[in-house]
């Protein structure tokens, strides 16, 4: 039988991934900020409009606003999606409440909102995102591992594939979100590196059950008007293999050092 898998939206990803996301699974986004988990998010929930299924967005990090404007800044309209009764999004309490804000943040008032707004949407293939999911556990990182355990088994039978991210804590490097990575069923995982002053950004898929994946770190830019675009795979990128000029100098001349001290 062929396994049924959802598309993430970005189509270079989905060919990492042997066609997307198996249905039904939680896949864990992780990563520094600002290097394009949300947008990867977004992607996935303007592909599940698309496909006509019933899309939740939990936005702990922005405003409803804010994800509407990013998604239409690639071309999707998230309002509209709202309005035909495709796409709820549940705030986090940013501007202005009402029955779709969330005015606590625990794990007990994410699901119930989730699954009130499933019942809103109908019955039918869902998606799921929550952005992030490590904020419910900010101030008591230790819970992680038990909160998101009761996350995916509350939501297990609401026919729900899950994308949630976690961040990392920037001071200690740890991931807040210790715990999501052990029970997701896949890792994708956002990394960044400032290389000749230049911003960089990289996606690797770490793991991903039942699904012959990429290993190779890709890399990947945020393009105005088109959102996330795959550039290709590390190892065949010549430029990247390439030692900086100023580590090739050193070499040369310890060489040349060593080759007249010989006798
Ligand atoms: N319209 C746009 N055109 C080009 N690049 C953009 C555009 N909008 C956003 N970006 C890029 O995307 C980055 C934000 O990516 P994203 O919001 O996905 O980060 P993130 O991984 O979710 O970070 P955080 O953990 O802080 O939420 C911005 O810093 C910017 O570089
Ligand atoms: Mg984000």
């Amino acid at each position: 039988m062929v396994m049924e898998r959802l598309s993430t939206g970005v189509k270079a990803l989905d060919e990492m991934l042997a066609g997307g996301f198996p249905r039904g699974f939680s896949v864990a986004v992780t990563g520094e900020p600002g290097t394009g988990k949300t947008i990867l998010c977004i992607h996935f929930t303007a592909q599940g409009i698309s496909e006509g299924d019933r899309c939740i967005y939990v936005t702990t990090e922005e405003s409803r606003d804010s994800i509407i404007t990013q998604a239409g800044q690639f071309g999707f309209d998230f309002s509209k999606a709202i309005k035909e009764g495709r796409l709820i999004i549940i705030d986090a309490l940013m501007g202005s409440e009402d029955q779709w804000t969330i005015r606590l943040l625990s794990v007990e008032e994410l699901v119930n909102k989730v699954i009130e707004a499933k019942k809103a949407l109908g019955y039918g293939r869902a998606r799921l995102v929550i952005d992030s999911l490590s904020a419910f556990w900010l101030d008591k990182p230790a819970m992680a591992r038990r909160h998101s355990y009761f996350v995916k088994k509350v939501l297990a039978k609401w026919d729900f594939t899950i994308l949630a991210t976690s961040q990392y804590a920037i001071t200690t490097s740890e991931a807040f979100g210790w715990g999501i990575e052990h029970i997701a069923d896949g890792i994708i995982r956002f990394r960044r590196v400032v290389r000749d002053g230049v911003l960089r950004r990289f996606l690797l898929v770490e793991k991903m059950r039942q699904t012959p994946h990429s290993l190779v770190m890709h890399e990947l830019s945020i393009v105005d008007g088109k959102g996330l675009v795959i550039l290709g795979p590390l190892e065949v990128r010549r430029e990247d293999m390439a030692l900086p000029r100023r580590v090739m100098e050193r070499i040369q001349r310890a060489s040349e050092k060593r080759d007249a001290t010989l006798p």
